[in-house]
Protein backbone atom coordinates (compact mmCIF):
# COMPACT_ATOMS: atom_id res chain seq x y z
CA UNK A 1 0.00 0.00 0.00
CA UNK A 2 1.25 3.31 -0.76
CA UNK A 3 2.19 5.28 2.24
CA UNK A 4 0.39 8.86 2.64
CA UNK A 5 2.81 11.81 2.37
CA UNK A 6 3.14 14.36 5.20
CA UNK A 7 5.39 17.89 4.92
CA UNK A 8 5.75 20.17 7.88
CA UNK A 9 8.52 22.52 8.75
CA UNK A 10 9.51 25.10 11.65
CA UNK A 11 11.32 28.51 10.82
CA UNK A 12 14.24 29.26 12.40
CA UNK A 13 13.75 32.43 13.91
CA UNK A 14 14.71 31.79 17.21
CA UNK A 15 15.05 29.42 19.83
CA UNK A 16 11.80 26.36 19.24
CA UNK A 17 9.29 26.55 22.51
CA UNK A 18 6.84 24.27 23.72
CA UNK A 19 4.34 25.67 21.23
CA UNK A 20 6.43 24.31 18.49
CA UNK A 21 6.96 21.28 20.08
CA UNK A 22 3.22 20.18 21.57
CA UNK A 23 1.10 21.74 18.68
CA UNK A 24 3.12 20.77 15.86
CA UNK A 25 6.35 18.44 16.26
CA UNK A 26 5.18 15.81 18.74
CA UNK A 27 2.59 15.22 16.12
CA UNK A 28 5.65 14.54 13.01
CA UNK A 29 6.66 12.11 15.60
CA UNK A 30 3.69 10.57 15.75
CA UNK A 31 3.10 10.29 12.18
CA UNK A 32 6.84 9.32 10.83
CA UNK A 33 5.69 6.01 12.01
CA UNK A 34 3.53 5.02 9.23
CA UNK A 35 3.83 8.06 6.22
CA UNK A 36 6.02 9.13 4.04
CA UNK A 37 7.39 11.93 6.19
CA UNK A 38 8.90 15.53 5.21
CA UNK A 39 10.55 18.23 7.49
CA UNK A 40 12.26 21.01 6.52
CA UNK A 41 13.75 23.95 8.31
CA UNK A 42 12.08 27.15 6.57
CA UNK A 43 15.39 28.81 6.65
CA UNK A 44 14.00 30.97 3.04
CA UNK A 45 10.85 32.23 5.34
CA UNK A 46 13.22 33.47 8.18
CA UNK A 47 14.34 36.07 5.33
CA UNK A 48 11.35 37.49 5.72
CA UNK A 49 11.61 39.38 9.24
CA UNK A 50 15.08 40.99 10.38
CA UNK A 51 18.00 38.65 11.01
CA UNK A 52 21.49 38.18 11.48
CA UNK A 53 23.61 35.74 8.66
CA UNK A 54 25.38 34.20 11.20
CA UNK A 55 22.69 33.68 13.67
CA UNK A 56 20.10 32.51 11.14
CA UNK A 57 22.55 29.71 9.70
CA UNK A 58 23.18 28.42 13.48
CA UNK A 59 19.49 28.37 14.05
CA UNK A 60 19.13 26.49 11.07
CA UNK A 61 21.19 23.74 12.24
CA UNK A 62 20.09 23.93 15.98
CA UNK A 63 16.81 23.94 14.58
CA UNK A 64 17.72 20.71 12.76
CA UNK A 65 19.19 18.85 15.56
CA UNK A 66 15.53 19.47 17.71
CA UNK A 67 13.59 18.07 15.68
CA UNK A 68 15.91 15.16 15.88
CA UNK A 69 16.14 15.32 19.73
CA UNK A 70 12.44 15.76 19.79
CA UNK A 71 12.07 12.09 18.23
CA UNK A 72 12.37 12.70 14.49
CA UNK A 73 14.35 9.40 13.22
CA UNK A 74 16.44 10.38 9.77
CA UNK A 75 15.88 6.73 9.11
CA UNK A 76 12.49 7.06 8.96
CA UNK A 77 11.64 10.63 7.60
CA UNK A 78 13.59 13.29 5.49
CA UNK A 79 14.77 16.50 7.06
CA UNK A 80 16.51 18.72 4.59
CA UNK A 81 17.01 22.64 5.13
CA UNK A 82 14.44 24.22 2.33
CA UNK A 83 16.73 26.93 0.51
CA UNK A 84 18.81 24.00 -0.59
CA UNK A 85 16.54 23.11 -2.60
CA UNK A 86 15.97 25.19 -5.57
CA UNK A 87 12.43 24.02 -6.41
CA UNK A 88 11.04 26.30 -3.31
CA UNK A 89 11.64 29.53 -4.79
CA UNK A 90 10.81 28.36 -8.50
CA UNK A 91 7.41 26.85 -7.72
CA UNK A 92 7.11 30.27 -5.90
CA UNK A 93 7.24 32.22 -8.94
CA UNK A 94 4.82 30.14 -10.53
CA UNK A 95 2.29 30.15 -7.87
CA UNK A 96 3.32 34.19 -7.55
CA UNK A 97 1.60 34.44 -11.29
CA UNK A 98 -1.68 32.91 -10.52
CA UNK A 99 -2.36 34.45 -6.77
CA UNK A 100 -4.38 37.33 -6.54
CA UNK A 101 -3.35 39.88 -4.55
CA UNK A 102 -6.02 40.54 -2.37
CA UNK A 103 -6.02 37.16 -1.09
CA UNK A 104 -2.72 37.78 0.36
CA UNK A 105 -3.69 40.92 1.69
CA UNK A 106 -6.29 39.01 3.90
CA UNK A 107 -3.93 36.66 5.38
CA UNK A 108 -4.14 37.54 9.58
CA UNK A 109 -0.42 36.72 10.14
CA UNK A 110 0.57 38.76 7.58
CA UNK A 111 -1.76 41.88 8.77
CA UNK A 112 -0.10 41.18 12.39
CA UNK A 113 3.28 41.11 11.60
CA UNK A 114 3.38 43.85 9.36
CA UNK A 115 1.98 46.09 11.92
CA UNK A 116 4.81 45.30 14.12
CA UNK A 117 7.61 45.93 10.85
CA UNK A 118 5.66 49.54 10.31
CA UNK A 119 7.45 51.22 7.24
CA UNK A 120 9.43 47.80 6.53
CA UNK A 121 6.98 45.59 5.31
CA UNK A 122 9.10 43.59 2.34
CA UNK A 123 7.18 41.74 -0.54
CA UNK A 124 8.59 38.60 0.94
CA UNK A 125 6.51 39.23 3.90
CA UNK A 126 3.17 39.89 2.15
CA UNK A 127 4.69 36.58 -0.35
CA UNK A 128 5.45 34.21 2.91
CA UNK A 129 2.26 32.31 2.75
CA UNK A 130 2.83 31.49 -1.51
CA UNK A 131 6.11 30.28 -0.27
CA UNK A 132 4.68 28.14 2.18
CA UNK A 133 2.34 26.86 -0.31
CA UNK A 134 5.59 25.71 -2.50
CA UNK A 135 6.84 23.98 0.38
CA UNK A 136 3.86 21.79 0.36
CA UNK A 137 2.59 21.11 -2.90
CA UNK A 138 6.40 20.18 -4.27
CA UNK A 139 5.93 17.08 -2.32
CA UNK A 140 2.48 16.36 -3.19
CA UNK A 141 1.95 16.48 0.53
CA UNK A 142 -1.47 14.31 1.63
CA UNK A 143 -1.37 15.62 5.43
CA UNK A 144 0.46 18.64 6.99
CA UNK A 145 0.87 18.85 10.65
CA UNK A 146 0.76 22.20 12.29
CA UNK A 147 -0.53 24.48 15.25
CA UNK A 148 -3.90 26.27 14.75
CA UNK A 149 -2.41 29.80 13.46
CA UNK A 150 -1.56 27.87 10.30
CA UNK A 151 -4.79 27.19 9.44
CA UNK A 152 -5.62 30.04 7.30
CA UNK A 153 -2.26 29.36 4.97
CA UNK A 154 -3.55 25.89 4.76
CA UNK A 155 -6.80 26.63 3.28
CA UNK A 156 -4.44 29.36 0.90
CA UNK A 157 -2.34 26.22 -0.23
CA UNK A 158 -5.42 24.30 -1.11
CA UNK A 159 -7.17 27.10 -2.70
CA UNK A 160 -4.07 27.99 -5.05
CA UNK A 161 -3.49 23.83 -6.00
CA UNK A 162 -7.00 23.37 -7.07
CA UNK A 163 -8.56 27.14 -8.33
CA UNK A 164 -5.51 28.39 -9.32
CA UNK A 165 -3.68 25.27 -10.80
CA UNK A 166 -5.65 22.15 -11.28
CA UNK A 167 -8.88 23.66 -12.23
CA UNK A 168 -6.57 26.22 -15.03
CA UNK A 169 -3.70 23.78 -16.23
CA UNK A 170 -4.95 20.25 -15.43
CA UNK A 171 -7.86 17.94 -16.02
CA UNK A 172 -10.22 16.40 -14.02
CA UNK A 173 -8.49 12.94 -14.75
CA UNK A 174 -5.39 14.45 -14.08
CA UNK A 175 -4.85 17.33 -11.64
CA UNK A 176 -1.07 18.87 -11.78
CA UNK A 177 -1.07 19.34 -7.74
CA UNK A 178 -2.12 17.41 -4.54
CA UNK A 179 -4.81 19.16 -2.59
CA UNK A 180 -3.79 18.69 1.27
CA UNK A 181 -5.35 18.98 4.13
CA UNK A 182 -3.97 20.10 7.29
CA UNK A 183 -3.68 18.45 10.49
CA UNK A 184 -4.18 20.47 13.61
CA UNK A 185 -3.94 18.04 16.94
CA UNK A 186 -7.30 18.63 19.95
CA UNK A 187 -5.06 19.30 22.65
CA UNK A 188 -1.77 21.53 22.11
CA UNK A 189 -2.45 23.10 19.27
CA UNK A 190 -2.97 26.87 20.63
CA UNK A 191 -0.29 26.88 23.55
CA UNK A 192 -0.82 30.27 25.13
CA UNK A 193 2.01 33.36 26.44
CA UNK A 194 2.45 32.54 30.14
CA UNK A 195 2.53 35.93 30.65
CA UNK A 196 -1.15 36.21 28.99
CA UNK A 197 -3.27 33.70 28.69
CA UNK A 198 -5.22 35.37 25.42
CA UNK A 199 -2.01 35.46 23.46
CA UNK A 200 -0.44 32.57 22.09
CA UNK A 201 3.38 31.53 23.11
CA UNK A 202 5.38 32.95 20.15
CA UNK A 203 8.99 33.38 19.31
CA UNK A 204 8.94 37.09 18.74
CA UNK A 205 7.52 37.95 21.91
CA UNK A 206 9.55 40.59 23.09
CA UNK A 207 9.35 39.32 26.74
CA UNK A 208 11.47 35.92 27.54
CA UNK A 209 9.32 35.07 30.35
CA UNK A 210 5.83 34.53 28.45
CA UNK A 211 7.27 31.35 26.12
CA UNK A 212 9.45 28.23 27.83
CA UNK A 213 12.71 27.24 25.13
CA UNK A 214 12.97 23.19 24.84
CA UNK A 215 16.65 24.74 25.72
CA UNK A 216 15.59 26.32 28.56
CA UNK A 217 17.55 25.09 31.96
CA UNK A 218 15.89 23.69 35.17
CA UNK A 219 16.27 26.93 36.92
CA UNK A 220 15.06 29.13 33.94
CA UNK A 221 12.11 26.54 33.90
CA UNK A 222 11.28 26.70 37.42
CA UNK A 223 11.68 30.57 37.27
CA UNK A 224 9.34 31.46 34.46
CA UNK A 225 6.39 28.76 35.69
CA UNK A 226 6.43 30.67 38.76
CA UNK A 227 6.17 34.00 37.72
CA UNK A 228 3.17 32.98 35.12
CA UNK A 229 0.51 34.96 35.26
CA UNK A 230 -2.07 32.98 36.98
CA UNK A 231 -5.73 34.64 38.72
CA UNK A 232 -7.07 34.85 42.41
CA UNK A 233 -9.19 31.56 42.82
CA UNK A 234 -8.41 28.22 44.11
CA UNK A 235 -9.19 25.21 42.55
CA UNK A 236 -8.04 24.67 39.40
CA UNK A 237 -10.00 23.76 35.84
CA UNK A 238 -10.02 23.74 32.21
CA UNK A 239 -12.23 25.34 29.65
CA UNK A 240 -13.32 28.33 31.75
CA UNK A 241 -13.11 31.15 29.15
CA UNK A 242 -12.87 33.64 32.22
CA UNK A 243 -10.27 31.69 33.05
CA UNK A 244 -7.47 31.72 30.15
CA UNK A 245 -4.39 30.97 32.26
CA UNK A 246 -5.74 28.05 34.27
CA UNK A 247 -6.46 26.46 30.79
CA UNK A 248 -3.56 26.65 29.44
CA UNK A 249 -1.17 25.76 32.44
CA UNK A 250 -3.31 22.56 32.91
CA UNK A 251 -3.04 21.92 29.34
CA UNK A 252 0.66 21.93 29.48
CA UNK A 253 -0.19 20.03 32.79
CA UNK A 254 -1.58 17.09 31.18
CA UNK A 255 0.51 16.99 27.93
CA UNK A 256 3.62 17.04 29.56
CA UNK A 257 2.84 14.98 32.68
CA UNK A 258 1.17 12.27 30.13
CA UNK A 259 -1.51 12.01 32.63
CA UNK A 260 -4.67 13.19 30.33
CA UNK A 261 -7.01 16.31 31.03
CA UNK A 262 -9.25 13.79 32.80
CA UNK A 263 -6.82 12.76 35.33
CA UNK A 264 -5.71 15.82 35.56
CA UNK A 265 -9.05 17.76 35.79
CA UNK A 266 -9.62 15.68 38.84
CA UNK A 267 -6.25 16.10 40.41
CA UNK A 268 -5.71 20.00 40.14
CA UNK A 269 -9.90 19.98 41.29
CA UNK A 270 -8.80 21.65 44.58
CA UNK A 271 -5.42 22.77 44.15
CA UNK A 272 -4.08 26.37 44.49
CA UNK A 273 -1.61 27.73 42.23
CA UNK A 274 1.59 27.37 44.79
CA UNK A 275 0.93 23.49 44.76
CA UNK A 276 0.22 23.06 41.24
CA UNK A 277 3.19 25.66 40.02
CA UNK A 278 6.08 22.92 41.60
CA UNK A 279 4.13 19.91 39.76
CA UNK A 280 4.13 21.65 36.44
CA UNK A 281 7.68 22.66 36.26
CA UNK A 282 8.73 19.17 37.49
CA UNK A 283 6.83 17.72 34.73
CA UNK A 284 8.05 20.23 32.11
CA UNK A 285 11.81 19.66 33.80
CA UNK A 286 11.41 15.86 33.30
CA UNK A 287 9.89 16.04 29.60
CA UNK A 288 12.77 18.34 28.28
CA UNK A 289 16.00 16.97 29.79
CA UNK A 290 15.95 13.80 27.46
CA UNK A 291 15.25 16.10 24.39
CA UNK A 292 18.27 18.43 25.91
CA UNK A 293 20.89 15.41 26.32
CA UNK A 294 19.93 14.45 22.71
CA UNK A 295 20.35 17.82 21.42
CA UNK A 296 23.54 18.86 23.01
CA UNK A 297 24.79 15.07 21.61
CA UNK A 298 23.95 15.93 18.72
CA UNK A 299 25.22 19.49 18.66
CA UNK A 300 28.66 17.88 18.85
CA UNK A 301 28.69 15.65 15.94
CA UNK A 302 28.12 18.47 12.96
CA UNK A 303 29.46 16.28 10.53
CA UNK A 304 26.93 13.35 11.42
CA UNK A 305 24.16 15.96 11.10
CA UNK A 306 25.51 17.78 7.93
CA UNK A 307 25.41 14.40 6.44
CA UNK A 308 21.35 13.84 7.57
CA UNK A 309 20.64 17.09 5.83
CA UNK A 310 22.63 15.84 2.62
CA UNK A 311 20.64 12.97 2.79
CA UNK A 312 17.11 14.29 3.51
CA UNK A 313 18.30 17.06 0.49
CA UNK A 314 18.77 14.12 -1.96
CA UNK A 315 15.33 12.54 -1.00
CA UNK A 316 13.62 15.92 -1.05
CA UNK A 317 15.12 17.22 -4.01
CA UNK A 318 13.88 13.94 -6.59
CA UNK A 319 10.23 14.41 -5.00
CA UNK A 320 10.27 18.04 -5.51
CA UNK A 321 11.79 18.30 -9.13
CA UNK A 322 9.47 16.20 -10.49
CA UNK A 323 6.58 18.08 -9.56
CA UNK A 324 8.17 21.83 -10.58
CA UNK A 325 8.74 20.10 -13.89
CA UNK A 326 5.01 18.69 -14.05
CA UNK A 327 4.08 22.68 -13.74
CA UNK A 328 6.64 23.88 -15.86
CA UNK A 329 4.89 22.26 -18.96
CA UNK A 330 1.51 22.49 -17.93
CA UNK A 331 2.17 26.25 -17.76
CA UNK A 332 4.04 26.29 -21.08
CA UNK A 333 7.79 26.66 -20.04
CA UNK A 334 9.68 24.98 -22.52
CA UNK A 335 11.44 21.99 -21.27
CA UNK A 336 15.16 21.57 -21.33
CA UNK A 337 16.09 18.42 -22.90
P1 LIG B 1 6.81 28.96 13.77
O1 LIG B 1 7.45 29.12 15.09
O2 LIG B 1 5.92 30.11 13.42
O3 LIG B 1 7.75 28.59 12.67
O4 LIG B 1 5.82 27.71 13.90
C1 LIG B 1 6.18 26.37 13.68
C2 LIG B 1 5.06 25.42 13.99
O5 LIG B 1 4.69 25.51 15.37
C3 LIG B 1 3.77 25.69 13.19
O6 LIG B 1 3.15 24.47 12.87
C4 LIG B 1 2.94 26.48 14.16
O7 LIG B 1 1.57 26.36 13.91
C5 LIG B 1 3.31 25.82 15.48
N1 LIG B 1 3.14 26.77 16.60
C6 LIG B 1 3.75 27.97 16.75
N2 LIG B 1 3.37 28.58 17.90
C7 LIG B 1 2.48 27.72 18.48
C8 LIG B 1 1.73 27.75 19.70
N3 LIG B 1 1.80 28.79 20.53
N4 LIG B 1 0.94 26.70 20.00
C9 LIG B 1 0.85 25.64 19.17
N5 LIG B 1 1.53 25.54 18.00
C10 LIG B 1 2.34 26.56 17.66
N1 LIG C 1 4.52 29.18 8.19
C1 LIG C 1 4.85 28.11 9.09
C2 LIG C 1 4.90 28.68 10.52
O1 LIG C 1 5.27 29.75 10.77
C3 LIG C 1 6.15 27.47 8.75
C4 LIG C 1 6.08 26.78 7.44
C5 LIG C 1 6.67 27.19 6.26
C6 LIG C 1 5.41 25.57 7.16
N2 LIG C 1 6.42 26.29 5.30
C7 LIG C 1 5.64 25.29 5.78
C8 LIG C 1 4.63 24.71 7.92
C9 LIG C 1 5.09 24.18 5.15
C10 LIG C 1 4.08 23.59 7.29
C11 LIG C 1 4.32 23.34 5.93
O2 LIG C 1 4.60 28.00 11.39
Amino acid sequence: MVRKRVLSGVQPTGALHLGNWLGAIRNWVELQKNHETFVCVVDLHALTVPNDPKILSENTISTAALYIACGMNPKECSIFVQSQISAHSELCWLLNCVTPLNWMERMIQFKEKSIKQGDNVSIGLLDYPVLMSADILLYDADLVPVGEDQKQHLELARDIAQNRINSRFGTKKNPILKVPQSLILKEGAKIMSLTEGNSKMSKSDPNENSRITLLDSPDLIAKKIKRAKTDAEVGLEFDNPNRPEANNLLTLYSILSGLGREVVAKECATMGWGEFKPLLAEATIAALTPIQSRYNGLMNERDELNNILKIGRDQAEEVADATLKRLQNAMGLLSRS
